[in-house]
């Protein structure tokens, strides 16, 4: 089957046989980062620019490597330093980039829909990189190829997400990826951050932390959003993280095989101990380094490459 989409802007709208070709041509492509010669000439010649309204490491730092493994040029905008700070609209940023001949948008913006409105707007492609509460497409992504590298197929693997699901992108976009994988997802936390609506997404809520850790093949933790809560949903860190906490203790409720993983920034002492986030069951910066493979596909994709083609590039 062909790939036939210009924009990638959330897992909502991917088949699972979509979400297979993504996770196969990034397979294809982390073989390459493994070669002395890291770097194919996929999209010599083409221009991304890195559109970031909102902070970030791992997602802007590995798009950026992606393209340049593909031998694109980048360009990364600094928010901070453009003309939006004189007024300038999205949009007017966007068609005045497009203009400037670059080849594909990646955006991040704290405006939930952002990727698909520009999208509709511009010519060339879009690929999200987490818009507001919405969605994450390709953090989801690089979590479910680690799940795979570590399990095999996700079918009826028990996924645990803990923590703050109300406000984040990357526990929805887990949700779709992991829900259209047929893996047994299990929300955890406090009610007010952990809603019983979530069950209409096709996956179960618990508030019993004990029972569902001592289920859980992979244990995805969240930070708390501060930056997106317009109110506490919790009386103070401190209490959510004695309730809802991984520590010690709760990680002995685990299967030893189980592996924890976090989108990352991660607040250690407050969703996380520290020494468990710096254990071996710990996937953590494997996931990170899995994000340079997957944008690489996802940017390779987006720009009309083929999946059975990447080994051509090379
Ligand atoms: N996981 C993630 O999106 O991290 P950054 O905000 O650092 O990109």
């Amino acid at each position: 089957m062909p790939w036939n989409r210009r924009h990638l802007i959330a897992i909502e709208e991917l088949s699972r046989a979509e979400i297979g070709q993504i996770h196969a041509t990034a397979a294809a492509f982390k073989k390459i980062l493994q070669r002395s010669m890291k770097k194919v000439p996929a999209l010599r010649g083409k221009t991304i620019v890195n559109l970031f309204f909102e902070p970030s490491t791992r997602t802007r730092i590995a798009f950026e490597m992606a393209a340049k493994r593909l031998s694109a040029d980048v360009i990364s905008f600094d928010a901070a330093a453009s003309s939006t700070t004189k007024g300038e609209t999205l949009r007017d940023t966007a068609q005045n980039i497009q203009a400037l001949n670059a080849d594909l948008i990646v955006l991040r913006h704290s405006a939930a829909g952002s990727p698909l409105y520009l999208s509709r707007l511009l010519d060339i492609p879009v690929i999200s990189a987490g818009d507001g509460a919405h969605e994450h497409p390709t953090q989801a992504l690089l979590d479910t190829f680690t799940m795979q590298e570590h399990l095999g197929a996700l079918k009826g693997r028990k996924v645990v997400i803990l923590g703050d699901v109300l406000f984040s992108r990357v526990a929805r976009s887990n949700i779709w990826a992991l829900t259209k994988l047929e893996a047994d997802v299990t929300l955890v936390g406090p009610s007010t951050l952990v809603p019983h609506w979530f069950t209409g997404l096709g996956v179960k809520v618990s508030h019993d932390l004990k029972s569902a850790l001592a289920d859980a093949e992979v244990v995805m933790l969240l930070r708390i959003q501060h930056e997106r809560q317009a109110s506490s949903h919790f009386p103070s860190l401190g209490e959510y993280t004695s309730m809802f906490g991984l520590n010690k203790t709760r990680a002995s409720w685990l299967n030893p095989k189980a592996i924890i993983m976090h989108p990352g920034p991660i607040n250690r002492g407050v969703e996380i101990d520290s020494d468990l986030a710096d254990s071996a069951r710990s996937v953590i910066l494997e996931q990170v380094h899995n994000g340079i493979a997957v944008r690489m596909a996802a940017l390779y994709l987006c720009s009309g490459g083929q999946p059975e083609a990447v080994a051509a590039t090379a």
